[in-house]
Protein backbone atom coordinates (compact mmCIF):
# COMPACT_ATOMS: atom_id res chain seq x y z
CA UNK A 1 0.00 0.00 0.00
CA UNK A 2 1.19 3.55 -0.77
CA UNK A 3 2.52 5.44 1.57
CA UNK A 4 1.31 9.22 2.48
CA UNK A 5 3.37 12.11 4.65
CA UNK A 6 2.19 15.26 5.56
CA UNK A 7 4.46 18.12 5.94
CA UNK A 8 3.54 21.00 8.37
CA UNK A 9 4.82 24.45 7.72
CA UNK A 10 3.74 26.93 11.07
CA UNK A 11 4.81 30.00 10.05
CA UNK A 12 4.59 33.17 12.40
CA UNK A 13 1.46 34.48 9.81
CA UNK A 14 -0.02 31.19 8.09
CA UNK A 15 0.04 27.39 8.24
CA UNK A 16 0.88 25.69 5.51
CA UNK A 17 -0.08 22.05 5.03
CA UNK A 18 0.39 19.42 2.56
CA UNK A 19 -0.12 15.80 2.03
CA UNK A 20 1.73 13.77 -0.43
CA UNK A 21 3.10 10.37 -1.55
CA UNK A 22 6.21 8.74 -1.70
CA UNK A 23 7.33 10.48 -4.68
CA UNK A 24 6.52 13.77 -3.40
CA UNK A 25 3.38 14.71 -5.23
CA UNK A 26 0.81 16.72 -3.77
CA UNK A 27 -2.17 15.04 -3.06
CA UNK A 28 -4.06 18.17 -0.85
CA UNK A 29 -2.98 21.29 0.75
CA UNK A 30 -4.37 23.76 3.08
CA UNK A 31 -3.30 27.75 4.05
CA UNK A 32 -4.80 28.69 7.21
CA UNK A 33 -3.71 31.13 10.02
CA UNK A 34 -1.41 30.37 12.43
CA UNK A 35 -2.25 30.88 16.18
CA UNK A 36 -1.52 28.83 19.51
CA UNK A 37 0.85 25.94 17.39
CA UNK A 38 -0.71 22.49 18.97
CA UNK A 39 -4.35 24.26 18.64
CA UNK A 40 -3.12 25.56 14.69
CA UNK A 41 -1.32 21.68 14.30
CA UNK A 42 -4.55 19.86 15.04
CA UNK A 43 -6.72 22.04 13.38
CA UNK A 44 -4.88 22.02 9.82
CA UNK A 45 -4.62 18.07 10.25
CA UNK A 46 -8.59 18.08 11.09
CA UNK A 47 -9.40 20.23 8.23
CA UNK A 48 -7.36 18.37 5.79
CA UNK A 49 -8.46 14.59 7.03
CA UNK A 50 -12.37 16.16 6.24
CA UNK A 51 -10.98 16.58 2.79
CA UNK A 52 -10.10 12.73 1.99
CA UNK A 53 -11.82 9.40 2.72
CA UNK A 54 -11.04 6.57 5.40
CA UNK A 55 -8.83 4.44 3.33
CA UNK A 56 -6.43 7.47 2.44
CA UNK A 57 -6.69 8.32 6.05
CA UNK A 58 -5.10 4.98 6.63
CA UNK A 59 -2.06 5.74 4.68
CA UNK A 60 -0.92 8.76 6.28
CA UNK A 61 2.26 7.01 7.91
CA UNK A 62 3.96 10.40 9.35
CA UNK A 63 3.79 14.24 9.62
CA UNK A 64 6.87 16.41 9.40
CA UNK A 65 6.39 19.93 11.21
CA UNK A 66 8.69 22.70 10.60
CA UNK A 67 8.69 26.61 10.64
CA UNK A 68 8.93 29.25 13.61
CA UNK A 69 5.70 28.52 15.75
CA UNK A 70 6.17 24.40 15.25
CA UNK A 71 8.40 23.81 18.83
CA UNK A 72 6.43 21.60 21.45
CA UNK A 73 4.04 19.85 19.43
CA UNK A 74 4.90 16.92 21.31
CA UNK A 75 5.54 13.15 19.50
CA UNK A 76 2.10 12.70 18.02
CA UNK A 77 -1.18 14.23 16.58
CA UNK A 78 -4.37 12.66 15.78
CA UNK A 79 -2.24 9.22 16.64
CA UNK A 80 0.29 10.22 13.31
CA UNK A 81 3.73 11.03 14.57
CA UNK A 82 5.34 14.40 14.50
CA UNK A 83 8.74 14.89 13.81
CA UNK A 84 10.58 18.43 14.01
CA UNK A 85 12.73 19.12 11.03
CA UNK A 86 15.21 22.26 11.39
CA UNK A 87 13.91 25.37 9.45
CA UNK A 88 16.39 25.96 7.83
CA UNK A 89 17.12 22.80 6.34
CA UNK A 90 13.31 22.55 5.08
CA UNK A 91 13.80 26.11 3.70
CA UNK A 92 16.98 24.72 1.73
CA UNK A 93 15.80 21.28 0.58
CA UNK A 94 12.23 22.97 -0.24
CA UNK A 95 13.91 24.92 -2.44
CA UNK A 96 15.99 22.48 -4.32
CA UNK A 97 13.01 20.19 -4.51
CA UNK A 98 10.55 22.78 -6.09
CA UNK A 99 12.78 23.81 -8.41
CA UNK A 100 15.02 20.76 -9.62
CA UNK A 101 18.67 22.42 -9.22
CA UNK A 102 21.45 21.37 -7.74
CA UNK A 103 22.80 24.14 -5.93
CA UNK A 104 20.40 27.70 -5.19
CA UNK A 105 20.25 30.70 -3.20
CA UNK A 106 16.40 29.46 -1.28
CA UNK A 107 14.62 32.77 -0.68
CA UNK A 108 11.85 32.36 1.75
CA UNK A 109 9.53 35.47 1.51
CA UNK A 110 7.44 35.28 4.40
CA UNK A 111 6.31 37.26 7.15
CA UNK A 112 10.41 38.25 7.36
CA UNK A 113 12.85 37.46 4.86
CA UNK A 114 15.58 34.61 5.37
CA UNK A 115 18.25 33.50 3.08
CA UNK A 116 19.67 29.72 2.71
CA UNK A 117 22.50 28.83 0.45
CA UNK A 118 22.54 24.96 -0.52
CA UNK A 119 24.95 23.30 -2.39
CA UNK A 120 25.26 19.67 -4.05
CA UNK A 121 21.89 18.62 -3.82
CA UNK A 122 21.67 19.52 -0.22
CA UNK A 123 24.98 18.18 1.22
CA UNK A 124 25.91 21.48 2.63
CA UNK A 125 23.39 24.28 3.52
CA UNK A 126 24.19 27.53 5.08
CA UNK A 127 21.67 29.74 6.70
CA UNK A 128 23.15 33.35 4.78
CA UNK A 129 20.83 35.58 7.26
CA UNK A 130 17.65 37.57 5.85
CA UNK A 131 15.85 40.84 6.65
CA UNK A 132 13.24 41.75 9.20
CA UNK A 133 11.45 43.65 5.90
CA UNK A 134 9.02 40.99 4.32
CA UNK A 135 5.12 40.16 4.52
CA UNK A 136 4.54 41.33 7.51
CA UNK A 137 6.24 44.89 6.54
CA UNK A 138 3.86 45.04 4.03
CA UNK A 139 0.76 44.60 6.53
CA UNK A 140 1.74 46.60 8.98
CA UNK A 141 2.96 49.70 7.26
CA UNK A 142 0.04 49.91 5.52
CA UNK A 143 -2.61 49.12 8.60
CA UNK A 144 -1.02 52.18 9.92
CA UNK A 145 -1.07 54.17 6.93
CA UNK A 146 -3.97 53.53 5.06
CA UNK A 147 -5.72 51.41 7.12
CA UNK A 148 -5.70 48.27 5.04
CA UNK A 149 -4.81 45.22 6.60
CA UNK A 150 -6.01 42.51 3.87
CA UNK A 151 -3.59 41.35 1.58
CA UNK A 152 -5.89 40.70 -1.63
CA UNK A 153 -7.45 44.08 -0.83
CA UNK A 154 -4.04 46.15 -0.85
CA UNK A 155 -2.06 44.16 -3.94
CA UNK A 156 -5.33 45.15 -5.81
CA UNK A 157 -5.03 48.77 -4.71
CA UNK A 158 -1.31 48.50 -5.20
CA UNK A 159 -1.52 47.67 -8.58
CA UNK A 160 -4.01 50.82 -9.51
CA UNK A 161 -1.48 53.36 -7.69
CA UNK A 162 1.41 55.07 -8.86
CA UNK A 163 4.87 54.65 -6.95
CA UNK A 164 6.40 57.62 -8.83
CA UNK A 165 4.21 59.56 -5.91
CA UNK A 166 5.69 58.14 -3.18
CA UNK A 167 9.66 56.97 -4.77
CA UNK A 168 11.96 59.42 -5.62
CA UNK A 169 13.53 57.79 -8.64
CA UNK A 170 17.38 58.03 -10.04
CA UNK A 171 16.01 60.82 -12.68
CA UNK A 172 14.48 62.51 -9.63
CA UNK A 173 18.08 63.33 -8.71
CA UNK A 174 20.06 63.21 -11.31
CA UNK A 175 18.24 63.52 -14.57
CA UNK A 176 19.25 60.55 -16.28
CA UNK A 177 21.05 57.43 -15.28
CA UNK A 178 24.06 56.53 -13.24
CA UNK A 179 26.72 54.34 -12.83
CA UNK A 180 25.01 50.65 -13.85
CA UNK A 181 21.33 51.89 -12.76
CA UNK A 182 18.85 53.15 -15.26
CA UNK A 183 17.19 56.70 -15.01
CA UNK A 184 13.72 54.87 -13.48
CA UNK A 185 15.04 53.38 -11.00
CA UNK A 186 14.59 54.26 -7.07
CA UNK A 187 17.20 55.91 -5.39
CA UNK A 188 14.58 56.34 -2.30
CA UNK A 189 11.60 54.71 -1.37
CA UNK A 190 9.05 57.01 -0.04
CA UNK A 191 11.43 60.00 -0.55
CA UNK A 192 9.32 61.57 -2.54
CA UNK A 193 5.52 61.06 -0.54
CA UNK A 194 3.70 63.96 -2.19
CA UNK A 195 0.25 65.52 -0.48
CA UNK A 196 -1.20 64.14 -3.47
CA UNK A 197 -0.28 60.29 -2.78
CA UNK A 198 -3.45 58.67 -2.76
CA UNK A 199 -4.03 55.67 -0.82
CA UNK A 200 -3.29 53.49 -4.17
CA UNK A 201 -0.16 54.85 -4.42
CA UNK A 202 0.97 54.52 -0.97
CA UNK A 203 0.23 50.68 -1.59
CA UNK A 204 2.24 50.59 -4.62
CA UNK A 205 5.14 52.33 -2.67
CA UNK A 206 5.11 49.76 0.49
CA UNK A 207 5.02 46.73 -2.36
CA UNK A 208 7.76 48.23 -3.97
CA UNK A 209 9.78 49.25 -0.76
CA UNK A 210 9.57 45.55 0.32
CA UNK A 211 10.07 43.80 -3.19
CA UNK A 212 12.95 45.60 -3.62
CA UNK A 213 14.65 45.49 0.07
CA UNK A 214 14.30 41.73 -0.63
CA UNK A 215 15.35 41.27 -4.06
CA UNK A 216 18.81 43.60 -3.19
CA UNK A 217 19.21 41.28 -0.43
CA UNK A 218 18.98 38.51 -2.62
CA UNK A 219 21.29 40.05 -5.42
CA UNK A 220 24.11 40.54 -2.59
CA UNK A 221 23.98 37.22 -1.34
CA UNK A 222 23.74 35.66 -4.53
CA UNK A 223 26.75 37.43 -5.98
CA UNK A 224 28.47 36.81 -1.98
CA UNK A 225 27.45 32.84 -2.66
CA UNK A 226 28.28 32.42 -6.14
CA UNK A 227 24.46 31.49 -6.55
CA UNK A 228 23.91 34.36 -9.06
CA UNK A 229 22.10 31.76 -11.93
CA UNK A 230 20.19 30.03 -9.01
CA UNK A 231 18.20 32.16 -7.38
CA UNK A 232 15.12 30.44 -5.72
CA UNK A 233 12.23 32.77 -4.36
CA UNK A 234 9.68 30.67 -1.97
CA UNK A 235 7.30 31.67 0.55
CA UNK A 236 3.37 33.39 0.37
CA UNK A 237 4.60 36.95 -0.47
CA UNK A 238 6.13 35.28 -3.96
CA UNK A 239 2.65 33.99 -4.78
CA UNK A 240 1.85 37.60 -5.31
CA UNK A 241 2.00 38.57 -8.63
CA UNK A 242 2.94 41.99 -8.31
CA UNK A 243 5.66 41.13 -6.10
CA UNK A 244 7.23 38.53 -8.18
CA UNK A 245 7.27 41.14 -10.90
CA UNK A 246 8.91 43.87 -9.06
CA UNK A 247 11.73 41.24 -7.53
CA UNK A 248 12.14 40.40 -10.97
CA UNK A 249 12.46 43.68 -12.09
CA UNK A 250 15.26 44.66 -9.82
CA UNK A 251 17.29 41.44 -10.07
CA UNK A 252 17.62 41.55 -13.98
CA UNK A 253 19.58 45.08 -13.40
CA UNK A 254 22.20 42.73 -11.50
CA UNK A 255 22.06 39.88 -13.76
CA UNK A 256 20.51 37.48 -11.23
CA UNK A 257 18.19 34.84 -12.29
CA UNK A 258 15.30 33.86 -10.17
CA UNK A 259 13.40 31.02 -10.06
CA UNK A 260 9.48 31.27 -8.48
CA UNK A 261 8.19 27.63 -8.89
CA UNK A 262 5.14 26.59 -8.32
CA UNK A 263 3.62 25.85 -4.84
CA UNK A 264 6.43 28.23 -3.53
CA UNK A 265 4.59 28.79 -0.56
CA UNK A 266 4.82 24.64 0.18
CA UNK A 267 8.41 25.15 -0.08
CA UNK A 268 8.89 24.96 4.10
CA UNK A 269 5.93 22.08 4.21
CA UNK A 270 7.86 19.85 1.01
CA UNK A 271 10.94 20.65 2.20
CA UNK A 272 10.88 19.51 5.78
CA UNK A 273 9.63 15.96 4.19
CA UNK A 274 12.14 15.99 1.77
CA UNK A 275 14.84 16.19 4.64
CA UNK A 276 13.09 13.49 6.22
CA UNK A 277 13.09 11.43 2.85
CA UNK A 278 15.98 12.14 2.45
CA UNK A 279 18.03 10.86 6.03
CA UNK A 280 15.60 7.67 6.47
CA UNK A 281 17.19 6.57 2.72
CA UNK A 282 20.38 7.09 4.39
CA UNK A 283 19.72 5.39 7.57
CA UNK A 284 18.27 2.43 5.62
CA UNK A 285 20.91 1.86 3.11
CA UNK A 286 23.45 2.24 5.80
CA UNK A 287 21.56 -0.78 7.72
N1 LIG B 1 -2.87 35.63 -0.81
C1 LIG B 1 -1.63 36.04 -0.58
N2 LIG B 1 -0.73 36.10 -1.59
C2 LIG B 1 0.53 36.50 -1.38
N3 LIG B 1 1.00 36.90 -0.15
C3 LIG B 1 0.14 36.85 0.87
C4 LIG B 1 -1.20 36.43 0.72
N4 LIG B 1 -1.80 36.48 1.93
C5 LIG B 1 -0.86 36.92 2.79
N5 LIG B 1 0.30 37.17 2.16
C6 LIG B 1 1.58 37.64 2.71
O1 LIG B 1 2.33 36.51 3.07
C7 LIG B 1 3.00 36.75 4.31
C8 LIG B 1 3.22 35.43 5.01
O2 LIG B 1 3.99 34.59 4.20
P1 LIG B 1 4.40 33.13 4.67
O3 LIG B 1 3.17 32.34 4.99
O4 LIG B 1 5.34 32.57 3.67
O5 LIG B 1 5.17 33.50 6.00
P2 LIG B 1 5.25 32.73 7.40
O6 LIG B 1 5.75 31.36 7.13
O7 LIG B 1 3.99 32.88 8.16
O8 LIG B 1 6.37 33.61 8.11
P3 LIG B 1 7.92 33.29 8.41
O9 LIG B 1 8.39 32.32 7.34
O10 LIG B 1 8.60 34.62 8.34
O11 LIG B 1 7.88 32.66 9.77
C9 LIG B 1 2.08 37.71 5.06
O12 LIG B 1 2.83 38.52 5.92
C10 LIG B 1 1.41 38.50 3.94
O13 LIG B 1 2.09 39.72 3.73
MG1 LIG C 1 7.64 30.59 6.65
Amino acid sequence: MEDFIIGLDIGASLTKIVLVNERLEIIRRMVLPSMDPRETALRALNNLFSTIDSEDRAKVRMTLSTGGRSRFLGNEILGIPIMRVDEIKAIGFGGLTLSGRNNCLVVSAGTGTALVAVYDGGRAIRHVGGTGVGGGTILGLSRRMIGVYDFKVLEEMALRGDPSKVDLTINDIVGGSIGILPANVTASNFGKILGEASAEDVAAGIFNMVSQTIAVVAVMAAKAYNLEDNVVVTGMLAKSRLISRIIRETTDLFSVNVIIPDNCELAGAIGAIAVYLKEKGESDSKI
